[in-house]
């Protein structure tokens, strides 16, 4: 059972490595059992395939990830081609982002999978519509939000500057994840993770080393070898409810299956 129907993944900075941490995550989840669906409200920098469909490169891997049917337009319902930041690649279109409209679509997977893994874009006070941030839509759709960010010097300030920045907005957040991690770190690759736990009390939820192929078959592997999979758990499952010893008396309305379900939901 999944803690939370949604979680946001989002990051230090664009091309830190958000799409594959949404991806493997996706497939993590899936490996718990969980039916997973998967979002990515704005994405910017699309290009357009010789049926003049729009394709953005995230939700291929996102949705190839997750293994997922959804319409594509509800997965991501607003689709630009300018590579900048969303609300500006809006403008440049003429389009105006609706938040219901994401809203809407993020409900609609809601409801058909039990969690639904949404990547940002960019990084927390990205401007999605408006002057409304990446953080501000997490906060609409009342999503955790779980943080990528690079491993090396100058990560302490951004990854606790984006814990601050979505605590202030109600955003739960649920522990960071250090991308990029090299074989042989240096004083500070090694010494951010502890520190920026210690300043912010985020999990740190493990750290992905430079792999040649991160969305490539191995990868999922990989992925869960990198990551404290307890940790993941912890923060989105429900732990399995724990087999009564008590003897059940056979008839009893509702039984053992509602008790052990109904302990699971509360
Ligand atoms: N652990 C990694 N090892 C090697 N390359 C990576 C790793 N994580 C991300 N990349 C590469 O970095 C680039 C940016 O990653 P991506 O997940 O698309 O970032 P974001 O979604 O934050 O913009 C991509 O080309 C991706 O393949
Ligand atoms: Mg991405």
């Amino acid at each position: 059972m999944p803690r939370y129907r949604g979680v946001m993944v989002t990051g230090t900075d664009t091309e830190v490595g958000k799409t594959v941490v949404a991806a493997g995550l996706a497939r993590f989840l899936r490996g718990e059992g969980l039916d997973v669906g998967v979002m990515k409200p704005v994405a910017s920098g699309a290009v357009e395939s010789a049926s003049g469909r729009r394709v953005s490169s995230d939700v291929v891997a996102l949705m190839t990830a997750a293994c997922c049917s959804d319409p594509v337009e509800w997965v991501n319902p607003y689709c630009f081609i300018p590579p900048v930041a969303p609300a500006l690649a809006a403008e440049l279109e003429g389009v105006s982002v609706d938040m219901e409209r994401i809203g809407d679509c993020y409900e609609r997977l809601r409801n058909r999978h039990d969690l639904t893994v949404v990547e940002g874009a960019g990084g927390a006070l990205t401007p999605v519509s408006g002057k409304l941030s990446v953080a501000d839509l997490a906060q609409r759709l009342q999503v955790p939000a779980l943080i990528v960010s690079r491993a090396g010097l100058g990560t302490i300030n951004h990854t606790v500057m984006t814990v601050e920045c979505l605590r202030n907005r109600g955003v739960e957040c649920l522990g960071f994840i250090l991308n990029r991690f090299p074989a042989s770190p240096d004083l500070a690759e090694r010494t951010n993770a502890d520190r920026i736990a210690a300043i912010t009390g985020a999990l740190h939820l493990g750290s992905i080393p430079e792999l040649s192929d991160p969305l490539g078959s191995g990868f999922a592997e990989h992925f869960m070898r990198s990551l404290d999979r307890e940790s993941l758990r912890k923060v989105l499952l429900r732990p399995e409810p724990e087999e009564t010893t008590q003897p059940q008396v056979s008839g009893q309305p509702g039984g053992r299956g509602r008790q052990s379900r109904e302990a699971a939901e509360s």
